[in-house]
């Protein structure tokens, strides 16, 4: 009988068959470290911008409070961007002709908004509040970082499910007093396991159904 495989052909057919019953799990995780990766996520990443607006200075320096520009962070889903007359409190007075303002000082002219740039985002099926994070005693920082040092706002969070559901799980040591919600470089101090207990009961922070999916998903 004419032979059908040459000698050796045997474990060639052996290797291929590994590699195609490897190749799904190959697969998965491959996929799983790149859905956490930065690369995915866009963690860290920080985008341009019609002017190079500069927390560090902006905050960090002349101690401008988040709400003067993101006026309804406190009372609604969404923090709000600044309208350019927000800009022109001080810009229509200093740096009047910087070149850098330029875009400003012509949205005011044409009455066309600035065009910020996103940096965090979700997607659409994700539903997110910024007003009752702030209620329950969660700053700024913990999810977007020392924003008073930033020259251009980089993505703090990796903004993944896992993320969200990791202090979903226990918010306790993400909590912090009223007085530093908005201050991004506050330092906790003392007893961390009190402090957690004390603001968990001050804010009636309710965690029964955080983790449940129609929190996030409705
Ligand atoms: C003088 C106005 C002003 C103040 C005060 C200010 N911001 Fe902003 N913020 C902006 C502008 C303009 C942008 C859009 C440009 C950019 O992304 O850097 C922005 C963008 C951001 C973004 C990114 C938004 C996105 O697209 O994801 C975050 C987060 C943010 N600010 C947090 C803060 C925090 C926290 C504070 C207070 C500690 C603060 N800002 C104070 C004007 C301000
Ligand atoms: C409370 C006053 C105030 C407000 C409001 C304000 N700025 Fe400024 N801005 C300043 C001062 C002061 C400087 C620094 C000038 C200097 O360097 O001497 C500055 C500088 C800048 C610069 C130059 C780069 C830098 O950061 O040094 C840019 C760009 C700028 N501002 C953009 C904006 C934009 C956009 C807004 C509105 C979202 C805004 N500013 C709102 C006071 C303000
Ligand atoms: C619990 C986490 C969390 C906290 C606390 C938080 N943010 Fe955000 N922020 C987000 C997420 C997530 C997004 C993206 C939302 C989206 O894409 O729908 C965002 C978006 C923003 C934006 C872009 C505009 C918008 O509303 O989508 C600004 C500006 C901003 N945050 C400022 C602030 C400021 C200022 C504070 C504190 C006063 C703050 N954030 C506190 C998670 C947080
Ligand atoms: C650092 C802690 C922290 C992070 C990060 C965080 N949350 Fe929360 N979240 C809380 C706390 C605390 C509450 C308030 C619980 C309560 O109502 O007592 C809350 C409440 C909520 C609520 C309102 C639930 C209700 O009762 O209506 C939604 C929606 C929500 N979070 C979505 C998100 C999403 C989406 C993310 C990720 C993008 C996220 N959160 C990240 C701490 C956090
Ligand atoms: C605390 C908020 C939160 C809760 C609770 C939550 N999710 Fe999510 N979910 C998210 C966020 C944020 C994303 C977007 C993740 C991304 O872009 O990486 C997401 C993404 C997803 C996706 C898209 C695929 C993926 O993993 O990226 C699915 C499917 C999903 N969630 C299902 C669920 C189910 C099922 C539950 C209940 C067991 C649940 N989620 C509970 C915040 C939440």
């Amino acid at each position: 009988m004419a032979q059908l495989f040459r000698p050796g052909a045997d474990i060639a057919v052996r290797w291929a068959l590994v590699a195609l019953l490897a190749f799904p799990f190959v697969l998965v995780v491959a996929l799983y470290v790149y859905a956490g990766s930065p690369y995915r996520t866009g963690q860290d990443r920080s985008v341009d911008q019609p002017v190079p607006f500069s927390h560090q200075h902006h905050v960090g320096e002349l101690g401008l409070d988040c709400r003067f520009c993101h006026e309804t962070v406190e009372t609604s889903r969404f923090a709000g961007m600044p309208p350019t007359h927000t800009c022109m409190t001080c810009h229509s007075q200093i740096w009047t002709n910087a070149a850098m303002l330029a875009p400003v000082r012509e949205s005011l002219v044409d009455g066309r908004p600035l065009k910020w740039n996103r940096v965090n985002n979700l997607p659409d099926y994700v539903y997110f509040d910024h007003s009752v994070h702030l209620a329950k005693g969660v700053g700024c920082a913990s999810c977007h970082g020392p924003v008073a040092l930033m020259p251009l706002v980089r993505q703090q969070a990796p903004l993944t499910m896992g993320w969200c559901l990791s202090c979903h799980r226990n918010p306790a040591p993400n909590l912090r007093p009223p007085s530093a919600i908005f201050d991004t470089l506050w330092k906790p101090t003392g007893d961390a396991a009190a402090r957690g207990r004390a603001l968990m009961a001050s804010y009636h922070v309710d965690t029964r159904s955080l983790t449940d999916c129609s929190t996030c998903h409705r």
